[in-house]
């Protein structure tokens, strides 16, 4: 006998690393970093819905780039130029932010917000599939970035790994996935998604080429150097 009405389950709670109340104490003291621009696109993305990386995780990753001195810097997935913004600044204006996305629309605001910036001219932005344009691209940089789409993330560290000069960095967003890689039972918001994200997750701290450490802020930021 089929049951046409089964009793519906709660969802598995979600976790959250860092207590919220933490957060916004931290976020509190980000506030000497306020600049209009970055204001108008934290706004955009409430009003969105869409997921930037935010503050917290954007100025950790201005004092990551700024402490191994980066100059040249590929961003898989970079939406409308928020986590460029920080890269941007930090590199300076002798410095390189290749920003992908595969959405025309984000460019074109990107590039609205950077040049109201003036961060534009530090920025070279692509169109199209993140993985493809970087295999267009030569020599190594400074710190790869990942933000795709999660099921891409093992494809993104393989051919990423390579690519880092010795002493550079590898950074992912979203690692911890709102705690659905700790947890058995979870709803994925897409089919694969939290299993991609752990695979993705050990293979990096399994890599004896780099030293590799996650920062569980927000939805936990990985962070692996490459070994000089
Ligand atoms: C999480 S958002 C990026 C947010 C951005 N890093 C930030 O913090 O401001 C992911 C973006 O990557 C794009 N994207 C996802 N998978 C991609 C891929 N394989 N190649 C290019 N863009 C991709 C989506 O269109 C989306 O805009």
């Amino acid at each position: 006998m089929t049951d046409k009405h089964p009793p519906t389950l709660p969802s598995p709670a979600l976790l959250i690393p860092v207590n919220p109340r933490i957060e916004n104490y931290m976020r509190s003291l980000l506030n000497k970093t306020d600049h209009p621009v970055l204001t108008a696109m934290e706004t955009l993305a409430r009003e969105r819905n869409f997921p930037i990386v935010d503050r917290l995780v954007g100025a950790f990753l201005e004092v990551q780039t700024k402490s191994i001195n980066a100059k040249r810097v590929f961003e898989f997935g970079s939406g409308y130029g928020y986590s460029a913004y920080w890269f941007a600044k930090a590199v300076g204006e002798q410095g390189l932010v290749i920003c992908t996305d595969g959405d025309p629309l984000n460019k074109a605001q990107a590039e609205q917000f950077l040049s109201a910036a003036s961060l534009w001219d530090t920025v070279d932005f692509y169109t199209g599939m993140a993985q493809t344009i970087f295999l267009q691209t030569e020599g190594l940089f400074d710190i790869c970035y990942n933000d795709v789409d999660k099921g891409d993330y093992p494809e993104v560290w393989q051919m990423a790994k390579d690519r880092i000069r010795p002493g550079g960095l590898y950074i992912a967003d979203n690692v911890l996935w709102h705690g659905r890689v700790a947890m058995t039972e979870y709803e994925d918001i897409v089919p694969g998604w939290t299993e991609a994200i752990r695979e993705h997750n050990e293979q990096i701290f399994a890599d004896p080429d780099f030293d590799t450490f996650i920062n569980p802020t927000r939805d936990g930021v990985i962070v692996a150097r490459k070994k000089t």
